[in-house]
């Protein structure tokens, strides 16, 4: 008889009459409701899968689940104490209206997948059900679920083939979300900006890398998938504000560690040469905290921008800015300014961040001040980044750096980890302090123009990842 009652019950679940079984139940003192509950119980209609354009309707649907009937004097403290139970859905609402309007009970709703029978609960949570004497009997209740109660992970997973990766990872950079789609993703890569942008408050333009990046720029071709064709981004970054125009410039927003390390480096009236500045993330806030800086970019672009963030945080005074390759940067604005800064008080950083290949351009320092008399005073300390994919990234490192310039680092110099950028594939920063026997020797630096390269340099470029 018991089980019979209960397979009727169970379908009057299913069928979610919640008026049916709640008479059924009271007719039937003791005897627990058990909803049936799918595990996959947020998943959107099955007829979603292989959208390609978006209907934000179709996700629309109703699921059934369990609710507490609590009276309102011990609502609050009646949820707070579930607080692990209760449902948890962007948009859900946890406390409902009773069915009868008038009632002095509200419903509170549950999280299915945690919550199928009073046995879910936990000592504590049991323990206040009795002790504001709310009935554990649960009910079933259905809800109305649309697409704004989704996750994006949700939308996409229902929408995209069975059994491929989904991952909607991006970066942000100001009001744009910045993707890097898998081949079979690509169908479905104006929908998959939609939802980015839909789920995503601030995010008003999603965009996809179409290729590689840019090998002297070190910018990314890119489509926009939805939103506005806006690349132009304002970002905040160790409370200092950039603007520039994404698609034709480099931003990376997980440098930002970095650069503030380097910058607490600097001192205020300290000198900074960054040859391969970008668009000023290590140039403005050394200017802002007092030192004197040279910020050089190849790209027009950058340049551009570069010196409309200067302006922008009002240390245009402290920065001169210039459009050169690295290589004549150094042999002409730093070499001219050396020998005057080498004679002061105040310390000298030369910063070098285009990873794939800064390590090539140190050999430029070799004999730069040839002409000039010895010293070791207050000798430039470089700050240069490289890629490594051996497994010892820090002696890598040393190595390339010391083959480049052409004197041994080892015991010389330091070498900090700054990210792994892929599987196997790190970005290192090496500092030292460039030696006098390099910037004095007889020996001139290299050149672009030189037509045999010095033994060592040719080394060297046999062993750099330029990748
Ligand atoms: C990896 S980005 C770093 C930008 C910035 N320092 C940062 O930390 O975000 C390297 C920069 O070097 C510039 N660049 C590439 N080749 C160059 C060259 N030969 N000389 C000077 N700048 C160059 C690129 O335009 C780019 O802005």
């Amino acid at each position: 008889m018991l089980r019979l009652l209960s397979r009727v019950l169970a379908s009057l679940q299913t069928q979610s009459n919640l008026k049916l079984a709640q008479n059924l139940c009271s007719a039937c003192p003791g005897f627990a409701v058990k909803p049936i509950m799918e595990p996959k119980l947020y998943q959107p209609p099955a007829e979603v899968r292989g959208m390609t354009s978006l209907d934000r309707e179709a996700f629309s649907q109703t699921i059934t689940v369990p609710a507490l009937r609590v009276p309102t004097g011990v609502l609050n403290k009646v949820v707070k104490s579930l607080k692990k139970s209760t449902i948890q859905r962007p948009g859900v609402p946890r406390v409902v209206q009773d069915q009868e309007e008038s009632s002095d009970f509200r419903l509170v709703l549950l999280d299915p997948i945690r919550v199928s029978s009073p046995k879910s609960f936990n000592e504590a949570e049991a323990e206040a059900l009795r002790s504001f004497g709310v009935d554990e009997e649960l009910l079933d209740y259905e809800l109305s679920l649309t697409y704004d109660n989704l996750k994006s992970e949700e939308v996409l997973q229902a929408v995209l083939p069975q059994g491929q990766d989904v991952t909607s990872s991006f970066s942000r950079v100001g009001h744009i979300a910045h993707m890097n789609l898998r081949d079979h993703q690509l169908p479905y890569r104006n929908l998959i900006g939609q939802v980015i942008m839909d789920k995503n408050p601030g995010v008003t333009c999603v965009v996809n890398k179409t290729n590689i990046i840019d090998t002297t720029y070190r910018n990314f071709k890119m489509e926009v998938l939805a939103g506005e064709e806006n690349m132009v981004a304002k970002v905040r970054e160790n409370g200092v504000t950039y603007e520039f125009d994404f698609s034709r410039v480099y931003w990376n927003p997980r440098l930002s560690t970095e650069h503030q390390r380097v910058v607490q480096l600097v001192k205020r009236g300290d000198t900074v040469f960054d040859v391969f500045a970008g668009v000023g993330p290590f140039a403005v806030p050394v200017a802002r905290s007092g030192a004197n800086v040279f910020a050089n970019d190849l790209n027009p672009e950058s340049y551009k921008w570069l010196q409309h963030n200067c302006k922008l945080n009002k240390v245009d005074s402290k920065v001169k800015t210039f459009n050169l390759d690295g290589r004549a940067f150094i042999q002409e604005p730093v070499k001219q300014e050396l020998p005057v800064l080498l004679k002061g008080k105040f310390s000298v950083h030369v910063v070098m961040n285009l990873p794939a290949l800064a390590l090539e351009f140190l050999d430029a320092f070799r004999g730069l001040l040839h002409q000039e008399p010895p010293c070791d005073d207050n000798l430039p300390t470089v700050h240069c980044y490289g890629f490594s994919k051996e497994d010892n990234p820090e002696k890598d490192m040393v190595e390339r750096a010391s083959c480049s310039l052409g004197f041994p680092l080892e015991q010389r110099c330091s070498v900090h980890f700054v990210r792994n950028v892929a599987p196997n594939k790190d970005m290192m920063c090496v500092s030292f302090t460039i030696p006098k026997e390099v910037l004095f020797c007889s020996e001139p630096q290299q050149t672009e123009s030189s037509e045999e390269p010095a033994p060592k340099r040719q080394k060297c470029e046999e062993t750099t990842d330029s990748t």
